[in-house]
């Protein structure tokens, strides 16, 4: 584990960088930009696949913890595409139509949802094809009359925002399947890659608009001359495909816990006998959570999860037994495995999603392909934890709960 320790360093180091300008990082104590946060009533944070030109029912949850009531309200509408109120046909007898004569306008915000199983229906924009992120996304809210324990009066209590997130037929998020032409999707390489024949700086990625085995329009990224440790023979300084910020830094990503991470790849050249060590395969980071100190998740490679540069198409399980470390980023510290509330933390703000391409101690070439975000199955959603929706002590602001502190 001592290797794993120098990469904690290593890793630990380029993150606190972001926030040693901040204040308070010498004391621990951090003056928070967070706001107070509803933990009850809960608006639970859900994806509902969409297929093309289909009216689709959405189920809305929330969570309350007396008995009380719980009223859900519609808070903002989609920016694409229209959602309904169900028909009274499809509450009854769950036949067609299944939405009401007219959609939801924006001047009937909050709209309170009258059907009894708390369903709304969504119809996708006319006419068009699916992309390979989610259609779009609305929030609701949940209220209920709780009783206050000081005065023993009710109180009603609206919930924070939870968010619904119309994903497209294949349940994706947030993907990049590279198919426009000359086009990498705001993907870039991170790291030191140099060429050969002198140091200058590579072209960083390339897009390729062709097809090579499974791959049809990927991106590529190379390595060229080997930085060596010699001591070690470690690479000092690793290259990754770093995701597109437009494309997977959303908001949205939230309502993937419980889903994956899938991509292809695939080796144009390199030694994968003698491979790097640890190798971090992806890293997923929240600069925003833990009061604003950062946290980060990483898959290593381990003996359920190998790569000998041949064309593979991987699936990253984003829950807790996916076996994503947490970094301590405290090089003393050892990784251990991250919890279901510390991946549901980083996943509601994402500021960084990278795939190592540096896997061999010498030089290798790697093409990436159909990279995505996957919620988890209708059947397992809302999948997103209540216990980690309900949020955590905030460790640098003990005053605070809140999910990003999870
Ligand atoms: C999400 O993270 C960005 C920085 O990556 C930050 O500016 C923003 O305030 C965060 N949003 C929330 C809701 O924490």
């Amino acid at each position: 584990m001592a290797s794993r320790s120098r990469t904690a360093l290593r890793l630990g180091l380029s993150l606190l960088g972001l926030s040693r300008c901040g204040l308070g990082f010498e004391t621990g104590e951090v003056p928070s930009e967070l706001e107070s946060y509803v933990t009850d009533p809960i608006a639970r944070h859900t994806a509902c696949a969409v297929d093309a030109n289909t009216a689709t029912v959405c189920v809305l949850e929330g969570f309350v913890s007396q008995a009380t009531t719980l009223d859900y309200y519609i808070l903002t509408l989609p920016e694409e595409g229209l959602l309904y109120e169900t028909s009274p046909n499809f509450r009854s007898f769950g036949s067609a139509p299944l939405m009401a004569p007219e959609p939801i306008g924006p001047h009937l915000l909050p709209l309170l949802v009258t059907d009894p199983k708390h369903q709304v229906v969504y119809v996708p924009p006319a006419n068009k094809w699916p992309t390979p992120n989610a259609w779009t996304a609305f929030t609701f809210v949940v209220e209920s009359p709780l009783r206050d324990e000081a005065t023993g009066q009710m109180v009603m209590t609206r919930s924070e925002p939870g968010l619904v997130v119309l994903a497209n037929p294949e349940q994706q998020i947030a993907g990049s399947d590279f198919s426009l032409a000359n086009s990498a999707d705001g993907w870039s390489l991170s790291g030191q890659l140099e060429v050969v024949a002198g140091n200058a700086p590579s072209q960083g990625v390339r897009h390729h608009a062709s097809a090579w085995g499974g791959l049809n329009h990927y991106i590529y990224g190379a390595d060229e001359v080997q930085s060596l440790d010699f001591a070690t023979g470690i690479d000092l300084a690793r290259w990754y495909f770093e995701a597109s910020p437009r494309i997977f830094h959303r908001k949205e990503l939230a309502a993937a816990y419980g889903g994956m991470l899938r991509f292809r790849v695939r080796s144009q050249y390199g030694n994968f006998l003698e491979l790097n060590d640890p190798l971090d395969w992806v890293t997923i980071e929240c600069q925003s959570c833990d009061s604003g100190q950062g946290a980060r998740i990483v898959r290593f490679v381990d003996e359920t999860l190998r790569w000998i540069g041949n064309e593979v198409y991987m699936e990253l399980y984003l829950h807790e037994n996916g076996r994503w470390s947490y970094d301590p980023l405290n090089s003393a510290a050892e990784f251990t495995y991250a919890t279901q509330c510390q991946i549901a933390a980083i996943l509601t703000n994402v500021s960084r999603i990278a795939i190592l391409g540096d896997f061999t101690r010498g030089g290798e070439g790697i093409a990436l392909d159909d990279v995505a975000i996957v919620a988890a199955d209708a059947s397992l959603q809302p999948a997103y934890p209540l216990s980690c929706q309900q949020g955590c002590i905030c460790r640098h602001n003990p005053s605070l709960i809140h999910p990003t502190c999870c």
